[in-house]
């Protein structure tokens, strides 16, 4: 036996699956996706095939022919949860399993009408990264196994789905950058009795992670040939606005690190609920709403999304042992992007956000925790409760080291050589410094990578990222308690990412008379982009600011992004008043959030009366 992921009963022994199809239908009323996968293993196979399952219920397993394939399923584990065993006959290529999810897949989210824009249809969209696939269907849910897909999906007649895959005739008609799936009311996908089936292929290798549903009433808007924004219809026209400059980004991300390989960058606006802010589905981007500001002042997220095309979707992590590959890297070219499309400044601001989304980070974990470590060993240890930015932004300053230490070019060109060696593979932290040895020889000790990735906290001599811009704001805010205020010419010149870091570095709590002017002076409460308003909501919630109030009830009631409700429900804890009004609001939102922000808001509260 071979278990070489800590969050998989995959064995490196067995077969691996090449091709999988799914056959299933969302059914909302019960909440369950029901229905076949079959898996292809590409040649004769015999003996044991271990999957992972998590809640579902197994119904039957078959050969390809019909012939019964005995199976068992383990006891249940809290984080891998159960191995379902087959026992394949000999000369099986194909295992058919029928299953059934439960209600509480935590892959899955279920929507109520009244959680969409609409108001009129209810939701579904799944959420796999990291090891949630195996909630949705039996599978080797392991990054170390790709596979090609294929899916039939039946819905509600008046619904549409969208996956990580193209259209299945698009495939099959030899163009797979033709756009998605129309609309019901466009006649594609055949209705019987009020149903839809609709086809999907995904013609490119991907991780278990990387599949992904929606079900929604979805719309959609071309932005290019090769690029269009999915979302309600209440919803697609900002989307549309928000994402035209999408064409360009793409094409400043190809002229770094190669061509784009997945035909389509097509971008999904979901409903407030979704957990994250952007997640890196193949030819769908998932994307929370808050990223539409009006202004287009939050599309550096999708720069971020789009770069795991590269570095992450080709090339990806080999368990969540080495997440800090797929994210460091890709944070640092999402930088690349931004520098290449608004200049150095603003990858600055970039880098000096980050260094405080890594310093609150670092702060959650005592020093020398196994968890700001980057090479992390998570073996019992469920990747979703250490989720945070350490992998992100120390992962990303020791690109940048290496970056430096041979300089942009030289570093350019052996990032493309490394993409185009491990294309469409999933690689550990280890192959990844045999290659940079082979490469460059030397750098690696030169910059001592051993420290950067096996030591925890920051390795002293850490790039900090400094502007003269952003040292000017920091003052400027530091300086709050001496009487130090913006004029209203100055402010009125900052853009939403000064702003925002400005507000980063004000003192807190302020008195009532500072929040007053604060709010006046920028206009924070009626803010629509969500990064600057989550930072002034902290700072009033913190404050006991009532006037923001009524703005923060309504975002923690319909926003589901862990990012924004960990520092606001912990801005509330440092009051009885803004605490018993943190309880009252989490009793009555928890229903709609997602059971992973619901653990989040859980764990910040349990801390409240330890504080105090
Ligand atoms: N792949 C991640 C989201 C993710 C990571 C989901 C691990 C589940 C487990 C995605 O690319 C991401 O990092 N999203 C960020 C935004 C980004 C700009 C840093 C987010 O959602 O906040
Ligand atoms: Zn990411």
């Amino acid at each position: 036996m071979s278990r070489l992921d800590p969050h998989s009963f995959f064995d490196a022994d067995q077969p691996r699956t090449r091709h999988l199809s799914l056959d299933v239908e969302v059914d909302f009323a019960h909440q369950v996706v029901a229905g076949r996968v079959t898996l292809d293993l590409g040649a004769p196979s015999a003996g044991p095939l271990d999957l992972d399952t998590k809640g579902l219920t197994i119904a039957a397993a078959t050969t390809a022919a019909g012939a019964a394939v005995p199976w068992a399923l383990g006891a249940e584990e809290p984080i891998r949860g159960r191995r379902l065993r087959l026992d394949l006959p000999a000369g099986t290529a194909r295992v058919v399993v029928a299953f059934e999810t439960s209600p509480e897949a935590i892959g899955l989210q279920w929507l109520a009408p009244q959680q969409t824009a609409g108001k009129r249809h209810p939701f579904l969209f799944t959420q796999f990264q990291p090891i949630h696939a195996r909630t949705m269907l039996p599978c080797q849910d392991t990054p170390i196994v790709r596979a090609t897909y294929e899916a039939r999906v039946v819905v509600p007649g008046e619904l549409t789905a969208v996956m990580s895959a193209a259209p299945a005739e698009a495939v099959a008609s030899g163009a797979p950058n033709a756009s998605g799936h129309a609309g019901p009311t466009e006649g594609a996908g055949a209705v019987e009795d009020g149903r839809r089936a609709l086809r999907f292929a995904m013609p490119q290798p991907v991780p278990s992670y990387l599949i992904a549903l929606a079900v929604g009433d979805l719309t959609s808007r071309d932005l290019s040939p090769r690029s269009r924004v999915w979302a309600e219809p209440a919803t697609v026209g900002a989307a549309a606005h928000e994402f035209a400059g999408i064409e360009e980004m793409i094409r400043a991300a190809e002229r770094m690190f190669g061509p784009y390989e997945w035909d389509r960058y097509d971008m999904l606006v979901l409903p407030p609920a979704f957990p994250y802010g952007g997640m890196e589905n193949p030819r769908m981007t998932f994307l929370t709403p808050t990223v539409l500001a009006g202004d287009r002042s939050l599309v550096d997220l999708v720069a971020h999304e789009m770069a795991h095309s590269w570095t992450g979707n080709l090339v990806t992590n080999a368990t969540m042992d080495h997440f800090w590959l797929n994210e460091g890297f890709t944070v640092w070219a999402e930088r690349r992007i931004l520098e290449a499309l608004h200049g150095e400044e603003a990858a600055a601001l970039g880098w000096a956000i980050g260094q405080n989304a890594l310093d609150e980070s670092l702060a959650r974990y005592p020093a020398g925790s196994p968890y700001t470590v980057l090479r992390t060993h998570l073996e019992g240890v469920d990747p979703d409760d250490v989720y945070s930015s350490v992998p992100y932004e120390k992962g990303a300053r020791f690109v940048a080291v290496l970056e430096r230490a041979v300089g942009r070019e030289r570093f350019d060109r052996f990032m493309r050589r490394y993409m185009d060696r491990f294309r469409f593979t999933s690689i550990t932290t280890e192959e990844f410094l045999a290659f940079l040895e082979s490469e460059l020889p030397g750098v690696a000790a030169r910059v001592d990578a051993d420290t950067w990735l096996h030591q925890p906290d920051m390795p002293a001599g850490a790039p900090v990222f400094r502007s003269k811009r952003l040292e000017a704001l920091r003052s400027l805010a530091e300086r709050w308690g001496a009487g130090a205020r913006p004029s209203r010419e100055e402010a009125a010149g900052w853009n939403a990412n000064e702003l925002l870091f400005y507000l980063q570095h004000l003192p807190r709590p302020l008195e009532e008379a500072s929040c007053r002017w604060l709010d006046a002076q920028f206009r924070l409460t009626p803010q629509g982009n969500y990064e600057v308003l989550c930072e002034w909501l902290a700072i009033a919630a913190a404050s006991d600011y009532e006037p923001a109030f009524p703005r923060l009830r309504e975002v923690l009631r319909t926003v589901g992004r862990m990012k924004y409700l960990r520092p606001l429900y912990g801005a509330m804890g440092g009051n009885p008043r803004t605490r018993a009004m943190a309880r009252a609001l989490f009793a009555e939102a928890a229903p709609g959030y997602h059971a992973l922000s619901r653990r989040v808001v859980e764990g910040v509260m349990a801390r409240y009366e330890g504080e105090k």
